[in-house]
Order: structure tokens, then C-alpha cells, then sequence
């Protein structure tokens, strides 16, 4: 099933997808476990970082292999891309889904570029994400707002046709100095406001109830990936400053199986929502 079907599905059965962002083999590898053993279908998610890092070709067949050696329904999307060019690479080299972010531009801008995605998007059949409003990315600002406003959002979705809308209601990337407290009111205003599936960025230290109040009122997808690179660095230090061991095989698996329970974890809260 295509990725825009999934969402369909889901606004049906009022439930969501996580989307956790990887890096290497053994992050995927962690979050491939915990949706194998939750029986649950995943997104898996790279970031331009990730696609400098491991080339598109490696990222897209990693992922491809990993959800068929593990028996896992999911799809593979490119996180906050900015350039057409590496987009058109990625939907060549497979990828199901893309967010083009021009969340930063004017609107009219944003509009004109995330158009110019859906246009291309619609030879490959992909699934396209867009952002409006303000996400402090890392090592931005969470003091200033721009939350979506409802009336852009759905002027936004007509003229653009996306499928999935990053909406700005109190997140952030990174972790939280203090517990986020998300707009929900504002949520369920977009979500009456707007034809397509609503995606929950920052997903990482957002309390439970909140994420399953917000996916109660709309919210389709949520992304994961400080969390990961935080429980998977944490515990990898702790095990090379612990050993001297140089089989990286025997070394690599504890900071995996860290990564497998946190993931257990978030989808745990989005099969009780
Ligand atoms: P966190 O890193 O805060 O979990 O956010 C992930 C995200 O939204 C990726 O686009």
C-alpha cells in the first residue's frame, strides 16, 4: 500500500505512524527490531545529513533490505529536504515519500517550491510533505512562535496538493528545556481546516498523553530522532569506555538494543492512542 493510502487508512482508524529518523545500520537495525516485535509498520527516515553520510543508494537499499529481512511493513521518505535535485535523487533511487521544507520562505514561496515537488512527485506516485509555520530546527530558538494558522494551512494544501502537512503547534527538534505543552486546541482547527494527513515534528520528550491527544486530533505521522541518536550515543560510550574490545560487533549490539526499546516504547503510546 502507497504511503497517501496509508494515511487515508489511518484518518479512518484515527491512528498514526511513527517516523524515526536512522543513520547507520545499527540505528535501523534497532528501530527495525522494535517494529518487528510490535507487529507495527514504520517510517524510516533520513535526513540530508544522513543521505551525505551514507549515499542515497545505500541509504534507500539498507532500508528496502531491512524491512524485508524483518518482515515489516514501511516506507522509506527523505526528512527536511530543502533542494529539488537531492529530492529528484532520492525518488529515483526509490524513496516512497519526501518532505520539501521551505517552511523558512514567504508563503507565496513556499507555495511556489513545495508545487513544483507535488508536480514531480506525481511521476514516481510518492507521498509529499511539506512545513508551515515555525519548528525551531536544532539550535534554533524556541521562544519565538509562528504556529500554522488554519486559514494558511488550507489555502496552503489546495494550491499545493500535498499529501502530509508539518504543522507548527508547540514542538520543537531537540530536546525541551521544559515540558513542551502543544496547542491542541489549534490542532483540531487545522485538522477541520485541511485535506490531508498532519505530521507531528520534534516528537522527542513530547509527554504521552499529549501525543495521543494529538493523535486524536489529526495527527497522522510523528517524527523521532533525537531520542534515538541520544540512547544509541549514550550507551555506545558507555560500552567502549568500558571495554577494550575491538569486535565493533560485540560493542555496536547493546547501543541497538537501547534503540529497540525506546522505539517499543513510542509505539507502544501510538498503538494506545
Ligand atoms: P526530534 O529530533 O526532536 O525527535 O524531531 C525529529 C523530527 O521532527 C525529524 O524531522
Amino acid at each position: 500500500m502507497i504511503l497517501q493510502e496509508k494515511f487515508r487508512q489511518l484518518e479512518l482508524e484515527g491512528s498514526a505512524l511513527l517516523a524515526t529518523n536512522f543513520y547507520n545500520y545499527e540505528t535501523l537495525l534497532g528501530v527495525l527490531k522494535a517494529a518487528s516485535a510490535m507487529d507495527m509498520p514504520i517510517i524510516l527516515q533520513t535526513s540530508p545529513g544522513t543521505i551525505h553520510y551514507l549515499g542515497v543508494e545505500m541509504a534507500a537499499a539498507m532500508a528496502r533490505a531491512g524491512l524485508k529481512a524483518h518482515g515489516v511493513e514501511g516506507w522509506l521518505h527523505l526528512d527536511h529536504a530543502e533542494s529539488y535535485d537531492m529530492i529528484k535523487e532520492c525518488l529515483d533511487a526509490g524513496y516512497d515519500s519526501v518532505m520539501i521544507d521551505a517552511s523558512e520562505k514567504s508563503f507565496e514561496e513556499n507555495v511556489d517550491i513545495t508545487s513544483a515537488v507535488t508536480e514531480l512527485a506525481k511521476e514516481y506516485n510518492a507521498n509529499v510533505e511539506a512545513e508551515l509555520g515555525y519548528v525551531a530546527k536544532l539550535g534554533q530558538s524556541h521562544q519565538k512562535e509562528g504556529f500554522t494558522k488554519p486559514g494558511e494551512a488550507s489555502e496552503f494544501v489546495k494550491k499545493t496538493g500535498v499529501d502530509a502537512l508539518a504543522v507548527a503547534i508547540g514542538s520543537a527538534h531537540g530536546f525541551y528545556k521544559k515540558e513542551p505543552k502543544l496547542d491542541l486546541e489549534l490542532l483540531k482547527t487545522i485538522d477541520d481546516a485541511v485535506d490531508c494527513a498532519l505530521v507531528l515534528h520534534g516528537g522527542s520528550g513530547i509527554p504521552a498523553d499529549q501525543l495521543q491527544e494529538g493523535i486524536r486530533r489529526g495527527i497522522r505521522k510523528i517524527n523521532v530522532a533525537t531520542e534515538i541518536k541520544d540512547i544509541f550515543m549514550a550507551t555506545l560510550k558507555n560500552e567502549i569506555s568500558s571495554t577494550d574490545n575491538i569486535d565493533l560487533r560485540q560493542v555496536f549490539p547493546p547501543a541497538t538494543e537501547q534503540v529497540n526499546r525506546l522505539v517499543q516504547k513510542k509505539l507502544a503510546i501510538i498503538k494506545q492512542a
